[in-house]
Formats: C-alpha cells, structure tokens, sequence
C-alpha cells in the first residue's frame, strides 16, 4: 500500500482528531524509524515518550512474544505472576508503595483522583492543581488539567477542582480549606513546557499536605521509567509523594499505566471501587518487567543523566548563537527549547531533514530522546537542528 493509499483509508474511516503528519511509519529500531517510502529519521520524540527504550529494543520484543505465546490476558479475579513481579519493581524503586494497574496516563489519573476522594474523610472531595498542566483526556483528566483549551465545548466539567500557579507556594497554601483532599502536579511540566518545580517549592507542598492531612499527588506519567536519570523525577527534589501516576514508558510501548500509593491509603480501594479489564495483563506487565530488566542491566538511568548533561550543554551552546531563542532547559533526557517565535516550522523542517523532535505551546522545542541513545545520534540530531536554526536566522 503507498503512503497516499494508507492516508486515503484513514481520511474516510478514522476521526480526525489529530494533527498527523503526512508520512506512514512502517518500521522502527533503537533510535529510528523508516517510512514506506523508505526514507529513514531519527527520532529524537519517540511515540509522544512511550518508547523511553527506544523502538523495538530486543529485551521488550523478547518478552512479548515469550509471553504472547504463553498467556495474554487473564481476568483480574485471578492472579498473574506479572502482574505481581511488576507491582513490587515499580514499588521498591519508588517509595514502597502498593500499585493498581489501568493502560494510559489519563486512566491512571482518574484512579488517582478517586483514590484520593475514598481515602480522604468524607466531605473532603477539593484536588488543587497547577497552571499549565497536562492529565490526560478523560473528562476529570482535563478538568485537573489547568489549561483552558482543553476545557472548550465539553462543559460542564466535573466539580471539584481548584487551579494555583505553578511554582507558588503562597498560592497553594491560600486555596487549601477544610474541603480539600490532594494537590497534583507534575515536578517537571511536560506538555507545559518543561516547567521545573523549584526545589523549595516542592518541600513546601509536602509540608503544607502534611500539616494539613492531605495527599500529596505526583503525576510522573511523561517523566517516569528514568526520562530525567532518576526511576521517577521527584526523586531529585527529596521529597516523597502520597500517590503516583505511571504510563507512557512503564510497557515499553505496549498500553499500561498504573497508580503507586502508599499502603495505607491504597488499602481504601476495596473491591467493588475501582476496576479495569485490561489493567496489568499479563502481556502488558511482561513488558514492564523487560523495561526495568533493561534499564538496570544496561545502565540506562546513568545514561539519561550523562547524555542528558551532554544534550543540555550543547543546546545552550547553541542558544547562544541565535536571538530568537529565549532558554534552554530540561531534567536527564527531558529537554526543552523556549524560542520568542513560533516552533512549528522548525519541526516540520527538521521532519523533512529526517529528525522528529516536537513542539509544544507553540514557542517550546521538546525533545525526549530514549534513553538508550547514544551520543553519536544526539550529534547527529543536534547538527540538523542547528542547520535548520540558522536557516530560521537567514
Ligand atoms: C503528565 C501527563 N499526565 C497524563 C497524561 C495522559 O496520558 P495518556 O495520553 O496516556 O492518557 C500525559 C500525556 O501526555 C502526561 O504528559
């Protein structure tokens, strides 16, 4: 099938919802993808950070299809040794916590939120969140998400939810009442913009639940599975959450999300309160096992972290030759590009030259390389953009 035909098919068949690019992946290995032309890019964006162990890494495709030929789903009325050996990974290298299992970040939120409301006394049902976040899809995913574009036409939005400025903790500590039972956020804003919380600020919110008995909520689906060279990104910060959010990288590509709470909050979601069909099948948590499998025996986080220093110093390098190109920030190998013009160009052209990076807010490059990569390919990207730059400047 040519790549007109693929687009024909979709134009008449499936919703147009997304803004997709007029190329057909066909193929993808380590840090890049093929198209069915043949053309080849480097895909410095991979899967919106779903493939943190880049395509198709051998230790993932190995797993799968051992368990694909063993047992791909079970009911959650049984028990799956999976399931299980996930569960106690994700909670030894967190914060000891027990987990529930869904498949997207926007799910995974969703059973936070309600976990925070049974947990919390009754009457307590207020969730503070912060400007410029993302949560995901859901009807209350985008109500916790304080960004009003994603609020338009699908009103009215669940009650329930209160907005602060990222940042601020004066702000957060004026809106906390008798009411309130959670504050969620991202530690690094993703879709925001790679917004990093300061470090004082994220002690302070840890104080401020503390001091008034709620639950401290952190929502690490795009910056979990060691996108900053930490597992997870509140690590860097000392501070330990009450509840937290995993998807995108946890199944190395294939769908699960999941919530971490500790233990004696997770035990208010009895049976009967919460549920999900497909929630850590045995396929999917197989997958997450040979995510972490990876990352330990390959010394992934170490190489999020250097590689991530090494990305950052060069962008900043080459911030400095261009104006129109305010900061340059990010965490390990979650990097962001703040331009005083608009960004979309800029990726289009990088597409053409076969490198996929993103653009979000419309003035913020973001790049999230897997965290396999090597220092090779960010040169090899980092030399595509900085044509396209300069082009930009001409
Ligand atoms: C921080 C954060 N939370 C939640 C979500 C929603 O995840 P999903 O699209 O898997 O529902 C996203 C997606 O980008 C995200 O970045």
């Amino acid at each position: 099938m040519t790549t007109q035909e693929t687009i024909e098919i979709f134009e008449k068949s499936v919703i147009g919802n997304y803004t997709r690019s007029p190329v057909v992946l066909v193929k993808g290995e380590g840090s890049y993808v093929w198209d069915a032309d043949g053309k080849k890019y480097l895909d410095l964006f991979p899967g919106w950070g779903v493939n943190g162990l880049g395509h198709c890494h051998p230790k993932v495709v190995a797993a799968i299809q051992y368990q694909a030929a063993k047992l791909i789903h079970i009911a959650n009325n049984f028990y799956s040794q999976p399931q299980g050996e996930l569960a106690e990974l994700i909670s030894k290298n967190s914060f000891g916590g027990k987990c529930f299992f869904c498949n997207s970040g926007a799910e995974s939120v969703e059973a936070a939120i309600k976990l925070a409301r049974i947990a919390s006394a009754p009457g307590k049902f207020k969730i503070i969140t912060m400007e410029n976040s993302f949560h995901g899809r859901t009807l209350a995913a985008i109500t916790a998400t304080a960004q009003a574009k994603y609020h338009k036409g699908f009103e009215p939005l669940p009650p329930g939810f209160t907005y602060v400025k990222f940042n601020d903790l004066t702000a957060a500590q004026a809106v906390v009442d008798d009411v309130t039972c959670a504050i969620m956020l991202e530690v690094i804003q993703g879709e925001g913009g790679i917004n990093i919380a300061d470090k004082d600020y994220l002690l302070g919110l840890r104080e401020l639940c503390d001091s008034r008995g709620i639950f401290l909520i952190v929502d690490e689906v795009q910056t979990g599975m060691g996108r900053t060279g930490e597992y997870f990104a509140y690590k860097h910060f000392g501070v330990e959450p009450d509840i937290m959010t995993l998807a995108k990288a946890l199944g190395g590509g294939v769908a699960i999300g999941a919530i971490v709470a500790r233990p004696e909050i997770a035990k208010r979601l009895v049976p009967g309160s919460h549920a999900s069909t497909f929630g850590g099948n045995p396929l999917a948590a197989a997958s997450g096992l040979a995510v972490f499998k990876a990352i330990e025996e390959e010394g992934l986080l170490e190489n999020a972290r250097r590689l991530g220093e090494y990305a950052l110093s060069r962008l900043k390098e080459i911030a400095d030759r261009y104006e129109f190109i305010k900061e340059v920030r990010g965490v390990g190998l979650m990097l962001g590009m703040e331009l005083t013009i608009p960004g979309e160009k800029i990726v289009k052209e990088c597409m053409a030259r076969g490198l996929l990076i993103n653009c979000t807010q419309e003035r913020i490059l973001r790049l999230m390389p897997p965290i396999t990569v090597k220092k090779e390919e960010l040169d090899e990207g980092l030399e595509i953009l900085e044509e396209v730059l300069k082009e930009v400047k001409g």
